[in-house]
């Protein structure tokens, strides 16, 4: 695993690590599960893993850019709609990171290290579960960051985050 400093614009890396993630039937299908109140699935996860990008690339902090791409992308992959009561799965603030690790894991086959971030990215609803290393921290906090735009912002996330290289 090498760990570089980020350089380069953010939908550049996004098409290059997760080109085969972005074609995927189930992940464009993620665009029909409402998420927060201006962003579905697929909006928010390409929003999450934008702002992770940038602010690895603002802060400087080296990170394996492969894996931070992918698990920032697939970190809630957990493939139904939690608005949807009676088909939600139990638990889900707590447990969805497990289910989305493990369909990642069967549709992308992930690393340990990707499903490691995947599954600690809910901290501090699993207060056990710390931000796992640098790169884990990046993305709870670009989470935090993403869900307070969607829940707040006037736009939606995916109106922010199409056709937009110059990031
Ligand atoms: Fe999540
Ligand atoms: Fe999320």
């Amino acid at each position: 695993m090498e760990k570089t400093i980020i350089t380069e614009n953010a939908y550049v890396l996004i098409r290059r690590h997760g080109g085969d993630i972005l074609s995927h039937p189930s992940f464009k299908a993620l665009s029909r599960n409402k998420q927060h109140h201006n962003s579905n699935t697929y909006s928010h996860l390409i929003h999450v893993t934008v702002i992770a990008i940038k602010i690895a690339r603002a802060w400087r902090v080296k990170v394996d850019e492969r894996s931070f791409v992918r698990a920032a992308l697939l970190h809630d992959y957990y493939l139904y709609d939690w608005h949807d009561k009676p088909n939600r799965k139990k638990q889900h603030a707590r447990r969805h990171a497990v289910y989305a690790a493990d369909n990642a894991e069967r549709d992308f086959g992930i690393t340990p290290y990707e499903r490691k971030l995947i599954l600690n990215h809910m901290w501090p609803v699993n207060p056990h579960k710390l931000p796992y290393g640098k790169a884990g921290w990046i993305i709870v906090l670009a989470d935090k960051i993403a869900t307070f735009q969607e829940l707040f912002s006037k736009v939606s996330s995916e109106d922010n985050y199409t056709n937009k290289p110059s990031i």
